[in-house]
């Protein structure tokens, strides 16, 4: 039986009192009501189940308290209280690690002699998703059939908040906790940035709207070039990670004159910083080359000749040789194609270089439909199993050591799916002599502090598991300088730098890889990280 809101609302407030005074930080205050999900509500004299009812709590910045919904006492005005756990504060360290933001020129004497395609560039994928909104974007889940589900079978229904839906979605969008500055600062050169016209502006998108403008993520970058001189940064513009599309399957609905006029205004924020492809190719002109001139940002555009007009700032998204792969929910799959990758990108490299191409690889994930169905109606239908529902979607990941739990977010799935990652990363690392490399550049998910990806069990907002194995919840491996210690390991066989040099970089790489700890595997039954699964040590 569902009640009506006004018949529980008496009941509601006692509860939420006691519930939200226990909270003492973000992330557990906000998951107190949407994350949780529904309190069985119960008579208490007579302990009958009355029905379902919402328990909201909302955290304070300002005065670092958990408040009731609603409450006088609350100091931050509803806007900004934090309602939803993901959107609590993330807990980065304050300042940029040591030598990530500078990377390219500390390493510039060993590779200022090779070319934007003879390196391989730390990238993200889905990299504003950190700054989504709960605003659909326009056509965003038309690709998400199973999300347009959700949404149209829940959104109306009594219990459920407004908003409520929307920020479900965004936990099935999010795939990065840090800032874009933070990821340039954390090593990061290679962007996916997607973007698409809404109503009255462009805005980023993952299902649903960036929060800001496009533009203001571009002058974000734009601010970070300035005070970072030596780096070059690429940037992948499209809507949806599809290069070649063009047109209407690219940019669905969006004239010609209103691609234009936004490539216009990239054009201005970057004024001075482009690449300039009647001046450079970045096939042949060294990195050193680029850098004096202040050619540093390279943008592959999606839908060239309408987006860009053809701008000789632009290079063609067609030229993206983006390889796809398996992700996380058919992992046996991914591995094996990943090392496939691995052992055959030199001389894939060699083939695409010689057409301007760049080679990329996705090592990400997205949320698979089985497991947003599941967590779909374990939150919002208070008659499902969740017993069935955790089964059906266990089943569909695979993964042996996943029996008890479905990632309630994409995060979740991020994290568990570089735990995977790793393996095949520090493998390619260390069959170097052996000729496996990098593809161009790589993008997956979950970046954490000090360039590294975390493959712990702790979300980037403070979400902690109270039954996982401590000791490894925010374990992490480090990808940024596994992917710069193989540029240098490359510069230096193809003669750059000399002999000193490579060696003392090589060294210093090297000990900042093991500082913060190389591929670590453990057994969680629960959280799906397996110590001798899909292949053991
Ligand atoms: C597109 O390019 C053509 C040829 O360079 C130029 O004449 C035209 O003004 C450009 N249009 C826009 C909207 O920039
Ligand atoms: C660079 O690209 C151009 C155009 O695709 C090609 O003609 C040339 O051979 C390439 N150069 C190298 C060094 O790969
Ligand atoms: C690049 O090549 C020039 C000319 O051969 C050489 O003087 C310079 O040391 C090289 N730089 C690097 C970083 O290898």
């Amino acid at each position: 039986m569902r009640l009506s809101p006004l018949f529980v609302l008496p009941l509601l407030v006692g509860a939420q009192v006691w519930k939200c005074d226990d909270q003492t930080t973000c992330s557990s205050c906000a998951s107190v009501s949407h994350y949780l999900g529904q309190e069985a509500l119960t008579d208490s004299s007579s302990d009958t189940p009355l029905g379902t009812q919402l328990v909201g709590c909302k955290w304070c910045l300002k005065d670092s308290t958990c408040h009731a919904d609603g409450s006088l006492f609350n100091p931050c005005s509803s806007s900004e209280s934090i309602e939803y756990v993901d959107i609590c504060p993330t807990s980065y360290p304050p300042s940029p690690p040591e030598f990530l933001p500078d990377w390219m020129s500390a390493v510039s004497g060993v590779i200022g002699n090779l070319t934007l395609l003879d390196l391989s560039l730390p990238g993200t994928h889905d990299s504003l998703t950190y700054d989504l909104s709960t605003t659909i974007s326009d056509g965003g889940i038309d690709d998400y059939p199973e999300l347009s589900k959700v949404l149209h079978l829940f959104s109306g229904s009594v219990d459920i908040i407004p908003g409520q839906i929307e920020d479900f979605i965004r936990q099935q969008a999010r795939t990065q906790g840090m800032t874009i500055t933070e990821q340039l600062d954390n090593g990061i050169r290679f962007i996916d940035f997607r973007t698409m016209k809404e109503k009255d502006d462009w805005y980023s998108l993952h299902m649903l709207e960036s929060n800001e403008k496009s533009t203001t993520y571009l002058k974000e970058i734009r601010d970070w070039m300035e005070s970072h001189p030596g780096e070059i940064v690429v940037l992948w513009m499209t809507k949806h990670g599809n290069g070649g599309a063009v047109g209407d399957d690219a940019y669905p609905g969006v004239s010609v004159e209103d691609k234009r006029a936004f490539w216009g205004q990239v054009e201005e924020i970057f004024d001075g910083l482009m690449l300039d492809t009647s001046v450079s190719q970045i096939n042949v002109t060294t990195i050193d080359e680029l850098v004096s001139r202040n050619h540093r940002v390279v943008v592959y555009a999606g839908d060239y000749v309408e987006f860009s007009n053809s701008s000789k700032f632009a290079i063609d998204g067609a030229l993206i040789d983006n390889r796809l792969g398996s992700s996380v929910d058919d992992e046996e799959n991914a591995y094996a194609s990943e090392v496939d990758m691995f052992t055959n990108a030199a001389s894939i490299k060699r083939e695409d270089k010689a057409s301007q191409k760049l080679l990329l690889r996705s090592m990400a994930t997205s949320s698979p439909d089985f497991q947003v169905e599941a967590v779909a109606f374990m939150k919002f239908d208070p008659f499902a199993s969740d017993e069935d529902q955790t089964k059906k979607c266990t089943d569909g990941f695979g993964i042996p050591s996943l029996n008890s739990w479905c990632p309630p977010t994409l995060m979740d799935i991020a994290q568990m799916g570089v735990y995977y990652k790793q393996l095949t990363l520090d493998l390619a690392y260390s069959k170097f002599d052996e000729g496996w490399e990098f593809p161009n550049a790589i993008y997956l998910d979950a970046l954490d502090y000090d360039g590294r990806i975390r493959t712990g069990t702790t979300l980037p907002w403070g979400t902690i598991k109270d039954d996982d194995v401590e000791d490894h919840r925010l374990d992490n491996y480090p990808y940024a300088d596994t992917l710069i210690g193989f540029n240098v390991k490359l510069a230096c066989r193809m003669g750059g730098g000399n002999e000193g040099l490579c060696k003392s970089l090589l060294d210093m790489i090297e000990q900042r890889r093991e500082v913060g700890g190389l591929v670590s595997r453990w057994d969680d039954t629960k959280y799906g990280r397996s110590s001798d699964w899909p292949v053991s040590s």
